[in-house]
């Protein structure tokens, strides 16, 4: 089996949540199989390694269970964008629609430079909501931000075309019509 296929045949499929029409794409069983987990940070840190990224931007929460090891792998800072009025300093706030709801995001003000490259990672892109927030977060406090990467692209939800209208590109795993 390749690494992809490991990847793909690791995440379960729940239809109906967490609400009726939606089939809810589940990493936490890709991140009970090691081998698995460890293909797909592998994937995104190759991918990336000679792009000369200066910091990883994870969003809250599974964005960060990939982020974290991506950043270590590559040797650059992680830093996370999170619900309200989880982050202890001074922040910067977006609001979002989400394909079940709506949200908002914070980013520390002091946690992006002008001179940084960001990649932006999280565990899926459906709508692009989150990382088109996180995108905006990022621009606000002056840095690049041109990559965004995911285990999980679901096409039929327009992310991708979204980010691509805002200058970002999308490195995805795998995709589930
Ligand atoms: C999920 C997922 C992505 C986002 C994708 O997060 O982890 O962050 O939705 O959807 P979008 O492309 O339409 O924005 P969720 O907000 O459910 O939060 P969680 O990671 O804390 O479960
Ligand atoms: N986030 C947004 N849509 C999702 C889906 N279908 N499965 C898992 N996480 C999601």
């Amino acid at each position: 089996m390749s690494q992809l296929d490991l990847i793909k045949s690791s995440i379960k499929s729940i239809p109906d949540y967490p609400k009726a029409g939606i089939i809810f794409r589940d990493i936490t069983s890709l991140l009970e199989v090691p081998t698995a987990f460890q293909a797909a940070v592998d994937a995104i840190t190759a991918e990336f390694k000679d792009k000369g990224i200066t910091k990883i931007v994870g969003t809250e929460s599974r964005g960060f269970i990939f982020g974290a090891p991506v950043a270590l792998a590559l040797g650059v800072p992680f830093v996370l964008v999170r619900k309200p009025k989880k982050l202890p300093r001074e922040v910067i706030s977006q609001s979002y629609t989400l394909e079940y709801g709506e949200d908002t995001l914070e980013i520390h003000k002091d946690a992006i430079n002008t001179n940084d490259n960001v990649l932006m990672i999280d565990d899926l892109l459906a709508t692009g909501g989150t990382i088109d927030a996180t995108a905006k977060l990022i621009r606000r406090l002056g840095g690049k931000v041109e990559n965004a990467a995911f285990v999980i692209w679901l096409p039929e939800l327009g992310g991708k075309e979204r980010l691509a209208k805002e200058g970002i590109t999308s490195f995805s795993l795998v995709s589930f019509e």
